[in-house]
């Protein structure tokens, strides 16, 4: 189950590829007005304060209409948070340079990690999706950090830029409100005159942490002491699986968020769009704009 099996690091991209083959025919001028970055074109990369402890974000994501729009819309949330790393682990076994230009294009300290699934699940009804990202996230930060946060970021969640400050200073494991979670709407720690209560959630389940995949963060110390912490493949219970496996209590958590009263992460979901038809590709087209706009897409077979 181990499988990060590539990995684009931020040194080894100095500057975006240029995809000459999609403008030979059309503009070649384009093409340098697309590769200006975000540091180039602002004057301004990811904001550095070396005091700050790093948050490693571990993203998972994969292929699908939606996709970029997704990571964009993370992205520039992202651009406005300090000392960070974003480790973004595909669910997909070649490189999807859409994706890796525009993590260049970002300015965001980033590494780009292959990390499929794990053919075996990929047939079952319910998937647990996300965990080989994230054990492949976990593994690049075992590896690299010796200080700093973890944080597990879906790709299409909603997040207020004050969530990072909050989990910055993780001691060991912190918890926090997310909201439109279920049709409870919200899944936070209950707390009561400041100690632990107990869970809001709409699926409690037999779960010891009936939490959000959003609601928590993980000091790099503390997961570098719990050696053999790692996310189960177990659809409904990685949240569960992977903080049984850090060896905490519910008591020793630290409660964020003005002790939980604030919400900094929605649990939004984006409609899914199937693939475009095929319009795009008859011919009445060819030698157009359309050409270039339709290597973008996903299009119906
Ligand atoms: C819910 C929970 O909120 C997630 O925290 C949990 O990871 C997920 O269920 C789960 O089933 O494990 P939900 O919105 O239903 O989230 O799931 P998605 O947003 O579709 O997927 C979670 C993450 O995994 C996303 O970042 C997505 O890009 C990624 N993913 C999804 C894959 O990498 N591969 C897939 O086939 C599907
Ligand atoms: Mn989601």
């Amino acid at each position: 189950d181990l499988s990060v099996v590539g990995c684009w690091c931020s040194s080894s991209l100095t500057s975006a590829r240029c995809p000459h083959s999609y403008f030979s025919f059309y503009d070649k001028e384009l093409c340098f007005s697309l590769t200006r970055t975000v540091k180039e074109e602002l004057g301004r990369k990811s904001p550095q304060d070396p005091k700050l402890p790093t948050i490693y974000i571990i993203t998972p994501t994969y292929r699908r209409p939606e996709q970029m729009p997704e990571l964009i819309r993370f992205a520039q949330t992202l651009m406005n948070v300090p000392n960070i790393h974003w480790i973004v682990a595909d669910d997909a076994n070649t490189t999807n340079y859409d994706v890796v230009d525009y993590l260049t294009y970002s300015s965001i300290p980033h590494t780009y990690l292959l990390t499929p699934m794990p053919e075996k699940y990929k047939q079952l009804s319910i998937k647990p999706k996300g965990v080989a990202n994230r054990n492949g996230g976990l593994m690049w930060v075992r590896e690299h950090a010796t200080s700093g946060v973890v944080y597990f970021a879906d790709d299409d969640n909603t997040y207020d830029i004050r969530l990072f400050q909050e989990i910055r200073y993780t001691e060991r494991v912190s918890m926090f409100p997310v909201g439109l979670v279920t049709k409870a709407g919200l899944s936070s720690p209950v707390l009561k005159n400041g100690k632990f209560h107990g869970w809001y959630d709409g699926w409690i389940a037999k779960r010891k942490f009936p939490v959000d995949m959003a609601g928590f963060a993980v000091s790099v110390q503390y997961l570098l002491k719990m050696q053999n912490a790692e996310m189960p493949y177990k659809a409904g219970y990685e949240e569960d699986g992977f903080l049984r496996s850090l060896k905490i209590e519910p008591e020793e958590i630290e409660f964020k968020a003005d002790k939980c009263t604030k919400i900094y992460v929605w649990h939004t979901q984006t409609k899914k769009n199937g693939p475009s038809q095929r319009t795009i590709l008859q011919s009445k087209y060819n030698g157009t704009n359309l050409r270039i706009l339709e290597k973008k897409m996903m299009i119906e077979s």
